[in-house]
């Protein structure tokens, strides 16, 4: 089982939600944003981020992502917006230009990826001296963060331990991205923790179909139909609240400088 990112099954998956105001305050807090003109969003799923980014005021931000089923849903999510472009390469080899990037962003990529020496060589190719790399991902222990009315994703490791075990193992230590970012070249490394609000939900309801229907969350894959049902239902009871749920979730963040 797996997230299969290039079937078209899995095409809108990414593009479900806006980007939270949270995440935007902690970006423009943590970077020069009003210095950028060109970002890269790498790894860009539906777009969302893409979005958030040319919505921050910067000139031109290019999506990239190796799945073409991926880009058929950020080009339609992102279809009023003249900035921003998509093109299909891999984190590993782009194909685009050296030196020519002032911010790259990679949310929720890492995890998807064991060699990331090449990942972030690849990052350092692609920025100006000055640029800047923004890397966010899950730690192991940001995954094993107990379940709570906020905290839905804590339920799914809670009621499947099996989960656990798949979750941990692909997400990476993060004294490892910062010795990596720094053998990769890049300065001023820092780490930073953030709750991002993922959604809000005005009832239950729409909580339980965005699960039910694994949007954009690629661990939702690892159960089958059967199991799915069985995690709705425990988060059904576990939740006391029928409205107004925000979802939130805690994520590392790893800045670099070139
Ligand atoms: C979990 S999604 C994150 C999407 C988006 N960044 C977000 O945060 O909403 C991971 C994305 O990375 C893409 N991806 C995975 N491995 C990749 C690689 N080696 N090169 C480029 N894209 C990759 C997948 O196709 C998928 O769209």
């Amino acid at each position: 089982m797996g997230i299969d990112f290039h079937s078209k099954d899995n095409s809108k998956t990414y593009t479900t939600r806006l980007a939270d105001i949270s995440w935007i305050r902690e970006v423009k807090q943590l970077l020069p944003i009003g210095n950028v003109s060109r970002a890269l969003d790498i790894g860009c799923g539906g777009g969302i981020y893409t979005k958030a980014l040319a919505d921050m005021g910067i000139s031109y931000v290019t999506g990239v992502d190796f799945s073409e089923s991926m880009l058929e849903g950020a080009r339609e999510n992102c279809k009023e917006y003249k900035n921003i472009s998509f093109v299909q390469g891999n984190a590993f080899e782009t194909g685009l230009g050296s030196n020519e990037y002032d911010l790259l962003v990679e949310r929720a990529l890492i995890h998807h990826m064991k060699d990331l020496n090449a990942c972030f060589a690849e990052a350092f190719r692609l920025l100006r001296n000055g640029g800047f790399y923004l890397v966010q991902d899950r730690t192991p222990e940001d995954c094993v963060i107990k379940g709570d009315a906020n905290h839905i994703r804590g339920y799914f490791f809670e009621r499947f331990p099996k989960l656990t075990q798949k979750e941990t193992r692909r997400r990476h230590r993060s004294q490892i991205v910062i010795n990596m970012m720094q053998e990769a070249g890049f300065k001023n490394v820092k780490e930073v923790k953030l709750w991002e609000i993922r959604k809000v939900y005005d009832n239950k309801g729409q909580l339980l179909k965005d699960l039910r229907e694994r949007a954009g969350r690629s661990i939702l894959h690892e159960l089958d139909d059967e199991e799915l049902g069985v995690l709705i239902k425990h988060i059904d009871r576990s939740l006391h609240r029928d409205t107004n749920i925000v979802e939130k979730d805690r994520w590392t963040i790893w800045i670099g400088e070139k």
